[in-house]
């Protein structure tokens, strides 16, 4: 008989008859005439109670040994549960142990901190916590798919290694060969050049946007840059659309679009892990989905929220100024203090933004946008490209960057030059907004931060 996920059956209407499930024992009780066995696979937050009799053949070697933990197989039938809580349970007809657990298995217990958990990040999906992250996650990853392909855009699969610095912030991990103990760089490089792993696949991604009119990339991207924050991660997912015939208001309108179309899908399909983040997690924080799903957004200019940061009264650990990056501190308070819901800032001074940026007819600015939400901050930056050629040459100049290195790029301003804007959207930034999980290291199966490559 194949396994029945526990997620089918809790979720049956009606009793699915005898079925075989599989999964890990959260917790057993004993008692003279049953055991209660609550296992769980994964497939759901909940668990499915087993109800085993002590008559029940094979009980003493199979049952009495269960521990938190070990892994089993269970033959029974669905019943409506006589307990609270739960609609259906399983009268064993036979039981089985896969493997058991030794003694000092460390998710015995509830309550441990996220710092422990992260020490074991090998067992961690299986605490109820980790269980709905990773199931969010995934689920996240398809509706991003699915609002891409169903607006017609192409996934482009971008390389990850490369030799051109996106960003141009210098934040890139070098990729060398060795021989021996030696690495070896100069003439003897793999690549005949200097390589690295990709920052961002945008400069890729427009290419094929000159080709397809829009595309997506979704993949890992890398910053070697030393934060030590919470939402800072060296290694992490990047959703990039890349859209031809597109000015920064569409671009703007689309990541707007974007984001209430992944809040409104997790409302309606992780309704089960979301309402356990509102408990345990971020009291208040369906609401607060809710609230996204169904407002609209603000829409400030940088020069703009540089006023009214220096008309708040705050008292900043960083001053504001203008031609200054906006800090962590004041897109909160833009965000959670002042307009109170999602804000898009558009049209920074270009001395603070990379070279592809467009550049506007004041002169000053770039028609870059960066939308922020309440509790993070940036969740997703982006712009509308230079798509003029004479302006682009005069950046890369003024960017120290040389033509030659990026002469495919500069192709693209030559034949058939198209306005076009794109943004990147950082995928565990999006997970913490609707998780309500705090720290990015809590929403990446293993994580990698300065000073930590673990598993
Ligand atoms: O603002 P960023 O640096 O923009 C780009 O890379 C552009 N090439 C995107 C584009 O226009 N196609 O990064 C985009 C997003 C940020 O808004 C943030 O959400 C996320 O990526 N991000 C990070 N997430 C986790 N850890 C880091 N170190 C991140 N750096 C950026
Ligand atoms: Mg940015």
């Amino acid at each position: 008989m194949p396994r029945s996920p526990i997620v089918k059956i809790l979720k049956s209407e009606s009793s699915p008859g005898v079925v075989h499930v599989s999964g890990w024992v959260r917790t057993k009780r004993d008692s003279k005439a049953f055991s209660f066995i609550e296992i769980n696979d994964g497939s759901c937050l909940a668990n499915l109670q087993i109800v085993a009799d002590s008559t029940l053949e094979g009980y003493e070697e199979a049952v009495i040994p269960l521990t938190t933990g070990a892994s089993v197989e269970v033959t029974g039938k669905v019943v409506e549960s006589q307990g609270k809580g739960q609609r259906w349970e399983m009268q064993a007809e036979s039981v089985r142990m896969l493997g058991s657990a030794d003694e000092d298995f460390p998710l015995q217990k509830k309550g441990h901190s996220m710092e422990f958990l992260r020490s074991i990040a090998h067992l961690r999906p299986r605490s109820n916590l980790f269980g709905a992250v990773f199931r969010v996650r995934s689920r996240m990853a398809f509706a991003v798919h699915q609002f891409f392909q169903d607006r017609g855009f192409v996934n482009v699969h971008t390389p990850v290694i490369t030799a051109s610095d996106c960003e141009g912030a210098g934040e890139m991990f070098r990729v060398v060969t060795m021989e021996g103990e030696e690495v070896r760089l100069g003439d003897d490089e793999f690549f005949g050049k200097p390589s690295y792993l990709t920052v961002s696949g945008q400069l890729e991604g427009e290419t094929f946007a000159s080709a397809l009119s829009s595309i997506y990339t979704f993949g890992p991207t890398f910053r070697a840059e030393n934060s030590h924050t919470s939402r800072h991660a060296s290694e992490f997912w990047m959703i990039e659309p890349e859209m031809a015939f597109c000015d920064l208001a569409g671009d703007m309108d689309m990541a707007e679009a974007m984001i209430k179309y992944l809040v409104t899908d997790a409302l309606e399909h992780c309704a089960e892990d979301l309402a356990f983040f509102d408990k345990f997690v971020d009291k208040g924080l369906i609401q607060r989905l809710e609230f996204v799903r169904d407002r609209s957004f603000e829409r400030v200019t940088y020069t703009d929220a540089v006023k009214l940061l220096e008309q708040s009264g705050e008292n900043f650990e960083f001053p504001v100024s203008y031609g200054q990056n906006l800090q962590s501190e004041h897109e909160r308070y833009l965000t959670e203090t002042h307009f109170k819901c999602p804000t898009t800032v558009y049209d920074y001074p270009i001395e603070i933004k990379p070279f592809y940026m467009r550049r506007n007819d004041d002169g000053k600015t770039a028609a870059a946008m960066d939308l922020l939400v309440p509790g993070i901050g940036e969740i997703v930056g982006g712009s509308q490209r230079e798509e003029r050629l004479d302006v682009l040459r005069k950046n890369l100049k003024e960017h120290q960057l040389s033509e030659e290195d990026y002469y495919w790029y500069v192709d693209l301003r030559r034949y058939g030059s198209v306005p076009h804007a794109g943004f990147g959207l950082g995928f565990e930034r999006l997970l913490m907004f609707v998780t309500g999980v705090a720290n990015i290291r809590d929403v990446i199966p293993f994580p990698r931060t300065p000073g930590s490559a673990e598993f």
